[in-house]
């Protein structure tokens, strides 16, 4: 069993909090210690100081990659906070379709979508909407992560009988292809509509070509510290479009003085 020092602990913290925003509290102490004896043991590390030397200075990145994987939270499921599922269906895309009747075009951002779960739904919904005519609309959704482990997850769109219990009935159906009664993958229609890549929401730069219409950053910012979820707010804000939306987490909220969108409802703001 390892044990992590006080210094070491700070060192880690520092690394994290500077590459990827992440603010691991004190209290994170033990479960950060959990989630890493496993690395240090199989790659005999003699302690936390030596690990934290190799992830700092290995060039190819994939220690830093295996970190992340262990570090962040990914817990999530299918029509978590479903009221913003709702309010996305009966508000936001009869707005966004008779607003962009000549372009034809939607853009939607998931970021931090983990599994897959957030974006996979959005396309369902989007393809419940628009029925037959979606084909006449470009309605992709770029889904991001930070972590590598949760994004091959999501490529595969695998999902148990449980995990998507909470569905409606129809959907099971019109959308999924069992695999063996027990798991189930997301179909080849809904799949092609959502494109996933690795993308840290700390970078200083984003490289987006386009303004998204909606973007969801739902349950991860409630890692990041206030001034790094405040400028993240502000990227997405230059990023959203005239009358787009931001959704984030139920238990999260943005702080009135600094950020320029205009509050809706409980997690839901929209730019002017
Ligand atoms: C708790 S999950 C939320 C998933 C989904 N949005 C939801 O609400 O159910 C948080 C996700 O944010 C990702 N994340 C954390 N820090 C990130 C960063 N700096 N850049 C991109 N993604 C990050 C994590 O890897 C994790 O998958």
């Amino acid at each position: 069993m390892f044990d992590i020092k006080d210094k070491e602990f700070t060192k880690l913290s520092e690394y994290m909090k500077t590459y990827y925003g992440i603010n691991l509290k004190p209290e994170k102490k033990p479960l950060v210690v959990s989630r890493l004896q496993n690395v240090l043991s199989e790659c005999n590390f003699p302690d936390f100081t030596t690990y934290l030397n190799y992830v700092m200075s290995d060039k190819t990145g994939e220690a830093a990659t295996t970190l992340i994987n262990k570090l962040t939270t990914n817990h999530t499921f299918f029509m978590r906070e479903a009221e913003h599922f709702s309010y996305f269906k009966n508000t936001v895309l009869p707005y966004l379709s008779s607003t962009q009747t000549n372009k034809k075009d939607l853009r939607i951002w998931s970021a931090g979508c983990s599994s897959g779960e957030e974006p996979y739904t959005l396309a369902m919904i989007i393809s419940d909407y628009f029925g037959p005519s979606r084909d006449l609309w470009d309605t992709k959704i770029l889904a991001t992560d930070i972590s590598s482990n949760v994004l091959e997850e999501a490529t595969k769109a695998k999902y148990s009988n449980e995990e998507i219990s909470e569905l409606p009935k129809l959907w099971k159906t019109k959308y999924f292809e069992s695999i063996n009664g027990q798991n189930f993958r997301v179909c080849e229609t809904i799949r092609s509509e959502v494109i996933f890549r690795k993308f840290n929401l700390n970078n200083t730069s984003f490289p987006f070509s386009k303004k998204f219409h909606v973007i969801f950053c739902r349950n991860v910012m409630i890692y990041f510290d206030s001034n790094t979820k405040n400028e993240l707010v502000d990227k997405f804000y230059k990023l959203t479009e005239p009358g787009g939306y931001l959704f984030i987490g139920l238990s999260e909220s943005l702080d009135r003085n600094e950020s320029k969108y205009n509050y809706i409802m409980p997690s839901v703001y929209r730019r002017d």
